[in-house]
């Protein structure tokens, strides 16, 4: 999957992304002069509120899109505390280890968790911690559906044989033995069901084009990409029902141990 984004277009886009990743960040104890990773901090909207909790610390942000990356160094010019890289996370190498690799709206992005869980690891201290919230087991299933009776119609089918979507909404049960395989020790993993309501059809299919169809519209031809979205956004509410996204994020919280 390409890890290219519409940075530009995100940053429109990405009020529930974050809603929840401010909330989630709100559940965490900082002190304060950490030195944290945001792990796929796109254009920089949640490290934003991250840095505000770090008066006295430091954020390396990483992504793995140029458009990204370049959008978030543009948000904090002039804020010395915050680094940039770009950088696949399951390749993921730093020159000092983190006190805290946090991530939002991210993981679900990468199908290998066992790599990507080893390589946070070893960007932590020992002693260091990760604190996570993505896509989750049952994520958005009922968009998914309206998606695949979408992807079924015949102007779009003969673009999807044979192509899969690379992400993965894991389960509590499975990242808790993933995160204990690659060495981490306290865990804790849990849902947390967000449905969320979209306020006009238009908004929706830009949201859905942008962000959740993003690997499904690539395969498409540009000028089909929008009909695709808005069908889904359609076949969603059913023609007039509420434009309702089942989302359900996945929490995760553990530890590097001290030796
Ligand atoms: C939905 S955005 C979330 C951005 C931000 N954390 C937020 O909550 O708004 C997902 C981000 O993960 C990044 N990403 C996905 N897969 C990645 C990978 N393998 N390596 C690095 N970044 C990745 C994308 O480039 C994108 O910026």
């Amino acid at each position: 999957m390409s890890l290219e984004w519409n940075a530009a277009l995100y940053e429109t886009l990405a009020d529930p992304m974050t809603r929840w990743g401010t909330e989630f960040l709100g559940g965490l104890d900082l002190l304060g002069d950490e030195y944290v990773l945001d792990a796929g901090c796109g254009t920089g909207r949640v490290t934003e509120r991250l840095l505000a909790r770090l008066p006295g610390g430091r954020v390396l942000a990483v992504d793995g899109s140029q458009a990204m990356v370049r959008a978030a160094r543009e948000r904090f010019v002039g804020d010395e505390r915050v680094d940039f890289s770009r950088q696949d996370l399951l390749e993921l190498d730093v020159d000092e280890p983190v006190d805290l690799v946090f991530s939002t709206a991210t993981f679900h992005w990468i199908g290998d968790h066992e790599t990507l869980f080893l390589r946070i690891f070893d960007a932590l201290k020992p002693g260091g911690r990760l604190a996570a919230q993505c896509g989750g087991e049952g994520n958005i299933s009922l968009v998914a559906a309206a998606t695949e009776r979408v992807m079924r119609k015949d102007r779009f089918a003969p673009h999807f044989e044979g192509w899969t979507d690379g992400k993965l909404y894991a389960s509590p049960e499975d990242t808790r033995r993933r995160l204990a395989a690659a060495g981490f020790v306290d865990v804790e993993t849990w849902l947390q069901p967000e449905p969320t309501l979209f306020q006009s059809a238009e908004h929706l299919a830009a949201y859905l084009e942008t962000i959740v169809l993003r690997s499904h519209v690539r395969v498409l031809p540009e000028a089909d990409r929008s009909d695709f979205a808005h069908a889904v956004a359609r076949e969603m509410s059913e023609g007039d029902g509420p434009l309702l996204a089942d989302y359900v994020r996945l929490n995760m919280l553990a530890r590097r141990p001290t030796s």
